[in-house]
């Protein structure tokens, strides 16, 4: 854990100018829009961060941010933590998953197939893609094929990652999960704690991607893209941007689900909408219309 260094000399204000200074630079670099209605929630976590580590002046630490990209400044990932809300758990969202779930039954009656991928984006803790884990194994067993398969799931943020990494979760989390995925998928550490089994956590592949930088990935033909709860953050423009770049990396026939009404008024030729009103699904055209 990192040292902390309190620093009792209280901050002063930011200016409006400086304020909009921040605003660019954070979505410049990260996507995230800060509108005015955060600004206090946006001023008390980057306060507590400086704190952290000994700033007490917004100019320093904007140097330091602006000075180097996200990528080669460590704590640019560590601020992202602390400006999203990181909430998540295990199976959010019923009707998605029991939509990947008849995805994948689908294909496992392809006989042709050889692997399954799937790709959790903006897994934050890691629940979301350990989920999509479980409920791939499961299918995968008792389809009774030998089929290779794994999850990577990415964030932006890396203690979040670490955290996913590790597959250490609180008993009452863990309850989410239907009993037998407990017993199957889940060692108990104490009373408090269980932990993702090795076997199931060998399968998944967490790895730092902000998803601005997409184009540079060089993950593709995915069978299932999970991406919920993270296209909030940026404006319309982004968000499209996103979506198209996480289409291109969709297999033929692949599953692209998204958190409802979190794309609205939106169409791409590649993919048809999954019919199904819960959820905001979609699926990749075999060959272009
Ligand atoms: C609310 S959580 C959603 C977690 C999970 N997908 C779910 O629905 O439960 C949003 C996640 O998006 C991540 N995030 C925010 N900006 C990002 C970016 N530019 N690139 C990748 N991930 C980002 C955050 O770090 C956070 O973990």
């Amino acid at each position: 854990m990192s040292k902390v260094h309190w620093k009792s000399t209280p901050l002063r204000p930011m200016s409006d100018e400086e304020f909009e200074l921040w605003k660019a630079l954070i979505e410049e670099r990260v996507g995230i829009t800060v509108d005015a209605a955060r600004r206090s929630f946006f001023l008390t976590s980057l306060g507590l961060r400086m704190r952290e580590i000994g700033l007490d002046d917004f100019g320093e630490y904007y140097a330091r941010l602006q000075s180097a990209g996200w990528a080669s400044e460590p704590e640019w990932s560590v601020l992202v933590d602390r400006l999203t809300v990181q909430e998540t758990s295990f199976l959010r969202h019923q009707p998605s998953f029991d939509c990947v779930t008849e995805h994948l039954r689908e294909l496992l009656r392809q006989p042709g197939l050889r692997q399954i991928q799937l790709w959790s984006v903006g897994c934050a803790t890691g629940e979301e893609a350990y989920s999509l884990a479980m409920l791939t194994d499961e299918l995968v067993l008792a389809s009774g094929r030998r089929i290779s398969w794994g999850v990577t799931a990415s964030d932006v943020s890396r203690p979040a990652l670490t955290r996913a990494r590790q597959g250490i979760y609180g008993t009452r989390r863990l309850r989410a999960l239907p009993p037998s995925w407990q017993q199957d998928y889940v060692d108990t550490l104490d009373e408090e704690r269980g932990q993702i089994k090795a076997p199931l956590r060998d399968r998944l592949c967490f790895v730092q991607i902000n998803v601005l930088d997409l184009k540079a990935v060089p993950l593709q033909d995915m069978d299932v893209i999970f991406c919920q709860n993270l296209l909030i953050y940026f404006r319309r423009f982004r968000k499209r941007d996103i979506v198209h770049q996480l289409i291109r990396r969709l297999a033929p026939g692949g599953l692209l689900v998204l958190g409802v009404n979190e794309m609205l008024d939106w169409r791409h030729d590649d993919v048809e909408r999954v019919e199904n009103r819960g959820v905001l699904a979609y699926r990749r055209r075999l060959a272009h219309p």
